[in-house]
């Protein structure tokens, strides 16, 4: 039997936050149906922020309140503070994320607190969703290097990570935010860190800023981490993380998976299909590496099938 890999859509929130204008929610709600269509079953929906920080997301509570209700289905709301968290949780969000950046210069820029205030916000909010029975993630961020402080020590992250897991987060999630990482730092952070964690509770996020997802997602597969954020198209970045561009595509991680002999419960020709959506949501021209093959081979994959390999 294949081993099953989690793909966790993040394009809603890490995507659509950094859009010029705002996305209007049913536009927002239709490219959680094509997602949901192709087979995508955790999907980082929004975060409860600062309206004014990032309007893009105003609409979480309205849109969260509206996302199709169907068993199976997991939905994220990331939130930066205790405001945040109880928006979330009004909203009807069974599992939330908090997030801590591993430098002191971004989580001032990100989030307005020191290192130390945020990661006293994430334990307090971690030890809140405990306690109100929620499903918890925490993020941290610029875990391979910092827009403003260059590389991250990996010491910084380790012990994050370990203050994390005390407070009772329920994952981490090793967030690579501007898509700095190269293979063998990424592959010597992940050993680290699961020498701390088990893998099943390690997630693995990364950006494509410099062409490298595919390859850290495999060193991080190498590693033991089975749970991977990507975001549709490759849609996104951080504004407040100069730099970064999109995550690694959703539908670039599927493949790497599928060919590699793993299972995800997602349909590749439906999630292309999803990729044209969310241009037609966001009127940019998306796509991850595999497009261009794809639509070369008259946009049916290998003649109808998914993959390349023989059948299996
Ligand atoms: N949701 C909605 N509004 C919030 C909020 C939340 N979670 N937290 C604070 N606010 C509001 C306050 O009510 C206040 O509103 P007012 O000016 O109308 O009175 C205003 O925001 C400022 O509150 P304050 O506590 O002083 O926050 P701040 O200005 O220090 O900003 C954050 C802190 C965290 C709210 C803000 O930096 C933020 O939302 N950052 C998000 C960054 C982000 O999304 N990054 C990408 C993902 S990691
Ligand atoms: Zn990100």
């Amino acid at each position: 039997m294949k081993e099953h890999v989690i793909v966790n859509e993040v394009g809603l929130r890490d995507g659509l936050q950094n859009q010029p204008r705002p996305v209007p929610t049913e536009k927002k709600l239709v490219l959680a149906e094509a997602l949901l269509n192709a087979g995508v079953c955790h999907l980082e929906a929004t975060s409860f922020v600062s309206p004014r920080a990032v309007p893009q997301l105003a609409d979480a509570a309205e849109l969260f309140g509206a996302l199709p209700n169907r068993p199976g289905l997991n939905y994220t709301a990331l939130v930066p503070n205790e405001r945040g968290y109880e928006r979330a949780v009004a909203a009807g969000a069974r599992s939330v994320a908090v997030v801590v950046a591993a430098t002191e210069t971004l989580n001032a820029k990100n989030i307005n607190m020191s290192l130390e205030q945020a990661t006293a916000t994430c334990e307090s909010v971690l030890k809140r969703a405990k306690g109100d029975g929620i499903v918890t993630r925490a993020y941290i961020a610029a875990a391979c290097a910092c827009p403003f402080e260059g590389v991250t020590p990996s010491a910084a992250v380790l012990s994050l990570t370990e203050r994390m897991l005390k407070a009772d987060a329920g994952e981490i999630a090793i967030a690579d935010t501007i898509g700095a990482g190269h293979p063998r730092q990424v592959a010597d952070l992940f050993k680290s860190v699961v020498a701390v964690v088990e893998p099943s509770r390690v997630a693995a996020h990364f950006h494509d800023t410099r062409g490298m997802g595919v390859a850290l997602a495999w060193v991080a597969l190498e590693a033991g981490i089975r749970k991977f954020d990507s975001s549709i198209g490759g849609l996104g970045g951080c504004p407040f993380a100069p730099g970064a561009t999109g995550n690694l595509a959703t539908e670039d991680l599927v493949f790497l998976l599928m060919e590699s002999g793993f299972e995800t419960g997602i349909d590749l020709e439906k999630l292309v299909a999803a990729v044209g959506v969310a241009e037609n949501v966001t009127g940019q021209a998306l796509g991850g590496k595999i497009i261009p093959w794809w639509k070369g081979r008259g946009g049916d994959g290998a003649k109808g099938k998914t993959s390349l390999r023989a059948a299996s």
